[in-house]
């Protein structure tokens, strides 16, 4: 099947977000942990954390525009400063989905799932406990995109915690040990069961 820009322009809403979803490849799986100045804490899922960068370590995550839905991870961030970036795995990814039902900003989504919050004392927002892979981040900046009014979310890896039969001596994660799930479009989870890891590259003498 072939679409022209034309066409995905005139494409019925539902079918054009999952194609435009899916079409880029899997992405990560993630559920952001924060935590407001009244104390209420907020947990949501997000399949768009990027790294950007090893030295200083920074991630970063796109939010999608603010001007008509209230954001709660995002107004946390900003009050806060201090969010949790945690992997969802097989155990839990059903739950991790239903974070992104709309609850208002007085209702945790950690209540709502059943998902245990980990709190670590001097850290100001809550991780998720049963996560292989649990990042501390601070905030650092946000870039609006003027285009289609989203924001890129950079921060800052302060903390990271992760299961040690996953980790390899040269620092390599083997995600699939843990069964950390993958997302394809807005609700296709998958699981991969291996790596095949390639190397660096170097030219080859020509
Ligand atoms: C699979 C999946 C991936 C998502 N990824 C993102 C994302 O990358 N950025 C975003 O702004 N919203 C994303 N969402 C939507 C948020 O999860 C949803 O808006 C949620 O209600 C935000 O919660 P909050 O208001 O408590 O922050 C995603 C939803 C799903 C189901």
């Amino acid at each position: 099947m072939f679409f022209d820009e034309h066409q995905i322009e005139k494409l019925e809403k539902i079918y054009r977000v999952n194609l435009m979803n899916s079409c880029s490849g899997y992405k990560s799986a993630n559920l952001i942990g924060t935590i407001s100045n009244n104390g209420q804490y907020n947990l949501a899922v997000f399949s768009s954390i990027v790294h950007l960068g090893s030295n200083p370590p920074l991630l970063g995550f796109f939010l999608r525009p603010t001007e008509l839905v209230p954001r709660h991870t995002y107004l946390n961030i900003k009050e806060k400063e201090f969010y949790t970036i945690n992997s969802i795995d097989k155990l839990n990814f059903e739950k991790a989905h239903h974070t992104s039902a709309k609850y208002p900003r007085d209702i945790s989504e950690f209540d709502i799932t059943g998902i245990k919050p980990k709190i670590i004392t001097d850290f100001p927002a809550p991780f998720v406990d049963s996560s292989s892979i649990k990042i501390g981040m601070k905030f650092v900046e946000e870039i609006k995109i003027k285009h289609n009014r989203s924001r890129l979310i950079v921060g800052k890896i302060v903390s990271l915690d992760v299961k040690d039969e996953m980790l390899n001596n040269d620092g390599f994660i083997d995600l699939y040990k843990s069964q950390i799930a993958t997302i394809s479009g807005c609700d296709g989870y998958s699981f991969p069961v291996k790596n095949e890891r390639q190397g660096y590259q170097k030219p080859r003498k020509i």
